[in-house]
């Protein structure tokens, strides 16, 4: 049907006769002169119908095509006429003179044109995506999108990784998130659980003498949805036995340069620096930090112990607590009173009960030269301390934090962030960073039990059974985690290969001996007839992806997304199913079935 792509079409045709189809674009009848702008994927090339040069068929033919019919066009390939080229266009310099048209398909008013999608509600857009999928723009990701993978694969494939396919109806695998549930037919009142990750399958396959493995796998986790997750979403999900932290590290590291060489013409930073857990926390409060900013946390907590300055004394004593300072060059000149107060507002969100700052308009004078609404409360010693500490010039504002160490932390990550963009601070385009030294356990969030900082099966730097017992808090993993540009691309580990530890450590997550075999018995079986020391890592992909294509969501990089509450307006999924089919399941839906979110 077809001799080439609309957008393939350039100069070096012109005389040729051609055959394109696709979607019409636009359309422009000028009375004598109909112009129809064809679209495929490739991009859009104008064919031009006028009753001087075509027959009346075909010109009255021409006259019915309406936009987005899909048509087969063929026509000779011209020159446009002088002062009718379009420069914005690859082939605005040509057009066809059509010579035969065939309307393959109607269609009838779109609910929205390819070219609306900014002033159409993502709603809309995600119940039409098969419309807002006929871009060019989303079909040059979905095409990055193919590339990305397929250089993957290939990377993989050249060092001996096997593409193996793990289970979707399973057990839980714990990743920290709600699991999806689906109950059982053949054994009513159970139900399979769909994997958070495949985490647990591929170590089985280490165990299984598999050696290297890999797989581009779905996941699913019943979570709060952000800008960056979807409760179903793909991992490039990678293990390896016998291959220690630095050999996975060096492995993915050399991926991910490969990928942006060869996708985006760009040369990472070589090697990846890298940065403690501790470290991350205490400069930048969170342990994804977006290098590209040069802003950082600062602790004053020893300077203002002792102030009678309650907001800052009570948590610099308290152990739990923290006091630190953020200071932004040049922002005492760059912020208004009322993006002073917007901050305020901001780091409100994230539980700051407010947001103390010292303006330095001219500190060589002293607290004459400075502003703040706290100087009143503050030793001039202890004011110079932090001046000198945090390296103060004057035009710069100094924030601060006080209360406990996660408030504080949360909220001047956030702050430091928006300034950063707000500002234009970012120093370069891509900052990838790894993060270790993770701590093994954390406390959860009534502080009753401990939790895995990573997952239960990532092994402890410590080997020692009763050393890892006696103080679990002090504990750092072998885990590792990809960052690029603030996001966390990836995270991985090295595994327990022993019964005793991965038992050990079950039971400081309060697992009891029951309920791991219930859970878990088949990994504690499986650690017991020999198990390779084995490790690896998933990258989340549609992170790694809207990254690399600039998109805002992973909903840009993922063909038929999940709207914020996890539904989708297209197949209008999640959906009620019939009472003969909740009988063959042995379910009975209670009569105050919660109500759906907004
Ligand atoms: P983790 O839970 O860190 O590790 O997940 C790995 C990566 O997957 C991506 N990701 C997501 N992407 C989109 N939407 C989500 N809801 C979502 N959740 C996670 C992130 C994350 O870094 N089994 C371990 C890996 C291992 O230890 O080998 C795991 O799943 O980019
Ligand atoms: P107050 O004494 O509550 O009026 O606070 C004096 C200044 O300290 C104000 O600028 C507040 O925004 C700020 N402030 C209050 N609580 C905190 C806090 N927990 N951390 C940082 N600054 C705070």
């Amino acid at each position: 049907m077809r001799t080439h792509y609309c957008g393939e079409l350039n100069e070096s045709f012109i005389g040729k006769t051609v055959a394109v189809c696709g979607w019409v674009h636009y359309r422009r009848d000028l009375g004598g002169l109909i112009f129809l702008e064809i679209r495929d994927r490739s991009g859009l090339i104008q064919a031009v119908f006028s009753p001087q040069e075509q027959s009346k068929t075909l010109f009255t033919l021409a006259e019915q095509i309406r936009k987005e019919y899909v048509v087969q066009i063929q026509g000779e390939v011209r020159s446009r006429p002088e002062g009718t080229e379009n420069k914005r266009l690859p082939a605005g310099l040509i057009e066809l003179s059509v010579s035969a048209v065939d309307i393959l398909s109607k269609a009838e008013a779109l609910p929205f044109y390819p070219d609306e999608h900014q002033t159409i509600s993502e709603e809309i857009r995600l119940k039409y995506r098969y419309l807002d999928l006929r871009r060019p723009e989303m079909f040059n990701k979905f095409k990055f999108r193919h590339d990305a993978i397929r250089l993957m694969r290939n990377y993989l494939d050249a060092k001996d990784f096997l593409d193996i396919e793990t289970p979707i109806l399973t057990k839980a695998t714990p990743e920290g998130a709600r699991d999806y549930l689906v109950p059982s037919r053949t054994h009513p009142g159970t139900f399979f659980a769909l994997p958070q990750s495949p985490q647990l399958f591929k170590q089985l396959l280490m165990m299984s003498g598999m050696d290297r493995y890999y797989q581009v796998a779905r996941c699913f986790r019943d979570e709060d949805l952000r800008a960056d997750r979807q409760p179903e979403f793909t991992q490039l999900d990678i293990e390896t036995s016998f291959m220690d932290e630095e050999g996975i590290m060096l492995l993915i590291e050399q991926m991910i340069e490969k990928l942006f060489l060869e996708l985006l013409n760009v040369q990472l930073p070589s090697p990846f620096p890298r940065m403690s857990y501790a470290d991350a926390i205490r400069e930048f409060g969170i342990d994804r930090p977006d290098l590209r900013n040069p802003l950082r946390l600062v602790e004053i907590a020893d300077l203002v112990r002792d102030v009678e300055f309650k907001v800052f004394s009570g948590p610099a004593k308290d152990p739990e607590g923290r006091v630190a300072a953020l200071r932004i060059p040049g922002g005492g000149e760059r912020l208004t009173r009322k993006e002073i107060d917007d901050c305020t507002n901001f780091v409100g969100l994230y539980g700051a009960k407010g947001l103390a700052y010292i303006k330095v308009n001219q500190k060589e004078i002293g607290t004459e030269g400075l502003q703040s609404p706290i100087l009143k409360f503050l030793p001039e010693k202890v004011i110079s301390g932090i001046l000198e500490r945090t390296q103060a010039n004057n035009g710069d504002i100094i924030f601060f934090g006080a209360d406990k160490a996660k408030i504080v932390n949360d909220a001047l990550a956030a702050l430091r962030n928006k300034l950063g963009q707000d500002l234009d601070l970012l120093q370069s385009e891509w900052q990838p960073l790894w993060v270790v030294d993770f701590p093994m356990f954390e406390r959860d969030q009534q502080n009753t039990r401990w939790q895995a900082v990573h997952h239960p099966f990532t092994a402890p730097k410590e080997n020692n059974v009763a050393a890892l017992e006696a103080s679990p808090g002090h504990c750092t993993a072998k885990a590792y985690d990809i960052v690029m540009n603030g996001i966390e691309l990836g995270g991985g580990s090295i595994r327990i290969h022993s019964p005793e530890m991965q038992q050990a450590v079950f039971g400081l997550l309060g697992i009891t001996p029951i309920e791991a075999e219930e859970k878990f018995g088949f990994l504690l079986d499986a650690l017991k007839f020999g198990c390779p020391p084995h490790g690896g890592l998933a990258i989340g992909i549609d992170r790694l992806l809207m990254l690399m294509t600039g998109s805002s969501s992973i909903r840009d990089v993922i063909a038929f997304p999940k709207t914020q509450t996890a539904s989708c307006p297209l197949t209008s999924a999640p959906s009620e199913v019939s009472p003969a089919q909740l009988q063959e399941l042995g379910i009975r839906l209670r009569a105050e079935v919660p109500k759906a979110m907004s």
